[in-house]
């Protein structure tokens, strides 16, 4: 019996911070671990340059994401880690799928109106986002994919083009559904009404920052007027924000974690949140891999994935009509 298929992909744009870890590489780790699927993980390099780029920095943020995925315990003996860009039918496939999807249903797409609004001159490539990450999944005959509430519209959308070519050409794929992990919403430590994140540095902690800057950003970290460790989904706040960091690390439920802080101050939560997220990044900060080791990581995981897509891209093409 074959495993079903997991597919995830991240994107390379800058450096990964811990919303990254908590929202995907843990459960990356667990998913692999558990041995209950066929595992593909890989670096979303096309999705990331519909948004501003530097292209000195792309071969660099490509390997860092690979790094990440090795020192978050992802094997290359377990699964299979590659590099979209390097695996060309996933852009033949995009292609093929832009011809089933219909202008509207891309603009209504939640992402790309937020996104489109804060970039002026938003391109095609942005727009078309879910077509291409639709052909990422269906690729490989996917089962589940591990998402965020973000990409479950995405999800959705994958599913749909499924059904679509599956209606109109012959059953070629099958409908991969989304594996809902824990992902707790990671605010910026400078302002909790704001979604952590890379663009904004000060508020961001990165799986990589030294030991210093972890102490010096949770000291700094704003906190609530109580004085008390207590966690409110409803009100938000600072503290809620740092307490679900600490969960999150600690593997513990919010009233696990309130117990623990029960009659202490901020100043003691704060700084046993730091020590506890020195340890857990100490393999980010550590990972030391070779630029060589990761292009043999690398193009053994593209090997692998080009042989599965590419049988399934000539399926395709042959149900559409379009063979030599
Ligand atoms: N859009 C995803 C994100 O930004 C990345 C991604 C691209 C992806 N293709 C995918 C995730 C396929 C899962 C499956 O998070």
């Amino acid at each position: 019996m074959t495993k079903p298929v997991l597919v995830s992909g991240i994107q390379p744009s800058g450096r990964l911070h811990i919303g990254n870890f908590v929202g995907a590489l843990r459960h990356f780790k667990e998913l692999q671990d558990s041995g209950d699927y066929e595992c593909l993980f890989f670096v979303a390099d096309y999705h990331s340059i519909t948004e501003p780029f530097r292209p000195d920095m792309k071969g660099k943020e490509v390997k860092d994401v690979v790094r990440m995925f090795l020192a978050a315990g992802l094997s290359p003996q377990k699964s299979t880690i590659f590099v979209q860009s390097h695996i060309s039918a996933h852009t033949e496939l995009a292609w093929i799928f832009s011809t089933l999807t219909p202008f509207g249903e891309l603009s209504r797409m939640t992402q790309f109106k937020e996104k489109s609004v804060r970039q002026p001159s938003a391109n095609i490539g942005l727009f078309t986002y879910p077509v291409l990450m639709a052909a990422d999944i269906l690729l490989y005959d996917t089962a589940v994919v591990p998402v965020g509430d973000d990409q479950l519209q995405h999800l959705e959308f994958t599913r749909t083009i499924a059904r679509k070519f599956n209606a109109k050409f012959g059953k070629v794929f099958t409908e991969p559904k989304p594996l809902m992990t824990d992902i707790p919403r990671l605010m910026s430590l400078h302002d909790s009404e704001k979604k952590m994140s890379k663009s904004v540095p000060a508020g961001c902690l990165y799986l990589d920052d030294a030991p210093d800057d972890i102490r010096k950003k949770i000291a700094s970290a704003v906190t609530d007027s109580g004085g008390k460790v207590r966690y409110s989904i409803k009100k938000g706040g600072g503290i809620s924000n740092l307490m679900r960091i600490y969960g999150a690390f600690a593997d513990l439920p919010m009233k696990d974690v309130e117990k623990v802080f029960e009659g202490k101050g901020y100043k003691e939560f704060k700084s046993a949140l730091a020590e506890l997220l020195i340890k857990k990044l100490s393999p980010f900060r550590e990972a030391r891999y070779s630029d060589k080791e990761l292009e043999k990581v690398i193009a053994q995981g593209d090997k692998k994935a080009r042989a599965l897509a590419d049988v399934k891209l000539t399926e395709v093409k042959k149900k559409i009509g379009l063979t030599r």
